[in-house]
């Protein structure tokens, strides 16, 4: 470590000075906006329509267009293989207004849903934001997704419209006769729509750039993702139009964003990073955002804040290790100095990140942020003004009120680890999950929404993650559930019991481990893990594949039959097995 950046390091402490970050941060005074902001207080960073309506569209991109931003960059594209795409606001508005065209021309209703798989593409953010305009439920998916992850979303939400690409539309021809009302599939770059199929193209070309975006009630839905649980498949998490306060909001008091910032948003917009903070906060902000093709390549990420001029940085833990993994030399050779502030989010931040980019980023750390998809934005985190302490998440966002609860909702004595919650009512919070008042439910209790995150509040106020209090697992960031890997493994024909679990992992946070009890007639061997591997990633997807298979001869389970996956994981990490009472016996 430089000396520079252990001057910065006190007892733990990353403290900041404020000449780092060039521009006064849009958050000042935490301590006395935690006792004073109220969400109303927000309101007027968005535009509204005439009786209280509103459309996050027009605020990402409308008012931009048609006011003093309309020749800013708003997208800088650039595909990694050497072409750079720009779009002002202007041209996204026209964008967007065209595909809004497309959609209401194909007949699509108010809140129906049309689902988002593309490859990360400028066509990807105008159908995005352009079903929005257009009233209907946008739902990104990501583009690893393979045919019986793909069938989950679209048969459980009813969708009515795909908008996707040459290459993904054969996955989603493989179970298209499974989606009965499914009506439109849209493709981006074929040259001749095949039978069926609508050519964006030729409509885009046809339709109009001018479209009225329609006025919704704030809690009329605007986007939908799906995400994994412990139990059964993925479930719909809704966001509603008002998102776009807090959406707006924290892209200002956390991202810090300012009028001359570049911004780059590393996650796909399959994820709900992507949504939020790589598409709807920052041009609700008005910045100009980086879109990166191709894969993780510290070579070209390094190249693309240089080339970019890129000011302010969102990632995540697992690229973060990735980047420290290949050494300080690679980014010696590239001009970083634009960069003014960076962030992560996904999986707890190791310390060593936070100071690794001391001394490569010149003594600017990473600032760690906490939420989650159901959360729709930043709930927790360290605010640019502040000082860090490595590890934490850091503190709540004002109007926030996060606690350590107990099973009864009892709030736990500072220091104390237990349920991470919040006190329901912000303003992106998930309205429903699709279909299903069940699993609402579940985490609603005792007037507290409970994250699933297990945590802790340190005497200074800063909040501390431990775990998770289910069997979600998190790989290279990514949530999985167990159960989604644990139906795909049992497809196939050697297998006829499967348990799976997060083993943690120095580089990917955690990876997906899989206990199989094979079918008689099978036996173990590298060639047949390796088959099992190759069948769930084209099921399910390419990143949500054991990378850990063990054969084993029976796997415990409750007496009703269900997996235990917390004694597997025990046994896995030699942790004590706890309590065994309902184990089959
Ligand atoms: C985990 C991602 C530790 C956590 C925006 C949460 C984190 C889940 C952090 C949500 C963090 C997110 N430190 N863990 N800073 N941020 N997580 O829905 O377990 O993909 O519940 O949303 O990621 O994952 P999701």
């Amino acid at each position: 470590m430089t000396d520079q950046s252990s001057e910065l390091i006190h007892g733990g402490l990353v403290t900041k000075s404020l000449d780092q970050l060039r521009l006064e941060p849009n958050l000042r005074g935490y301590d006395e906006l935690i006792k004073t902001f109220k969400w109303s207080d927000a309101d007027s960073l968005v535009e509204w329509f005439p009786g209280g309506k509103i459309n996050s569209a027009h605020n990402v991109v409308d008012r931009h267009a048609l006011g003093e931003r309309a020749d800013k960059v708003a997208l800088i594209y650039d595909d990694g293989e050497g072409s750079v795409q720009k779009l002002t606001f202007r041209q996204l508005y026209e964008e967007t207004n065209r595909f809004a065209n497309v959609l209401s021309k194909l007949g699509v209703k108010r809140q129906d849903r049309v689902f988002v798989f593309l490859q990360r593409s400028p066509e990807l953010y105008v159908s995005f934001i352009g079903t929005i305009k257009a009233c209907a439920i946008a739902s990104p998916m990501f583009p690893a997704f393979g045919p019986d992850a793909i069938r989950d979303r679209l048969l459980d939400s009813s969708a009515v419209a795909v908008v996707t690409d040459a290459e993904l539309v054969k996955r989603v021809y493989q179970v298209k006769n499974q989606l009965p009302e499914l009506k439109h599939v849209i493709v981006v770059d074929e040259a001749d729509a095949a039978a069926g199929e609508v050519s964006y193209r030729d409509e885009m070309k046809a339709a109009s750039a001018e479209f009225q975006t329609v006025h919704m009630d704030p809690e009329e839905f605007q986007f939908m993702l799906y995400t994994s649980g412990t139990t059964g498949k993925p479930k719909g998490v809704v966001h509603a139009h008002k998102g776009i306060v807090q959406q707006t909001l924290t892209s200002r008091w956390v991202l810090d964003m300012h009028e001359e910032d570049v911004y780059w948003c590393t996650a796909d917009l399959g994820w709900v990073t992507g949504v939020v903070y790589g598409c709807l906060g920052p041009w609700s902000c008005g910045v100009t955002q980086v879109g990166l093709g191709g894969r993780f390549n510290p070579e070209m990420w390094y190249r693309a804040i240089q080339d970019h001029g890129i000011s302010i940085w969102y990632t995540a833990p697992t690229a973060v290790r990735m980047l420290m993994a290949k050494g300080d030399d690679i980014p010696r050779k590239y001009d970083l100095s634009r960069l003014r502030v960076l962030y992560s989010v996904g999986e707890p931040l190791n310390p060593e990140g936070v100071k690794w980019a001391l001394d490569v980023f010149d003594s600017k750390p990473f600032h760690d942020t906490w939420w989650q998809t159901e959360t729709g934005s930043i709930l927790i985190t360290n605010f640019p003004e502040m000082p860090i302490k490595p590890g934490s998440m850091g503190k709540p966002l004002p109007g926030v009120e996060a606690a350590i609860v107990d099973e009864d909702g009892k709030i736990l004595p500072q220091g104390e680890e237990g349920n991470l919650a919040i006190r329901p009512g912000w303003p992106s919070m998930m309205r429903q999950i699709w279909k299903n008042e069940a699993k609402y439910n579940e985490y609603m209790r005792n007037g507290w929404y409970y994250t699933g995150d297990t945590a802790q509040i340190d005497s200074d106020g800063y909040f501390w993650y431990v775990g998770r209090a289910d069997d979600v697992i998190k790989t290279s960031g990514e949530r999985v559930g167990p159960f989604e890997v644990e139906s795909a493994l049992i497809e196939h024909e050697a297998i006829a019991e499967a348990g799976v679990i997060g083993k943690p992992d120095q580089l990917r946070g955690n990876i997906i481990k899989a206990f199989v009890v094979l079918t008689p007639g099978f036996s173990e061997s590298d060639e047949l893990k390796k088959e099992i591997q190759k069948f769930v990633k084209s099921k399910l997807a390419g990143h949500a594949y054991p990378r850990e298979i063990d054969v084993v001869e029976t796997l415990p389970k409750t007496r009703s039959g269900k997996i235990m996956r917390r004694l597997l994981r025990a046994q896995e990490l030699g942790l004590p097995v706890g309590d065994t009472s309902t184990l089959e016996g």
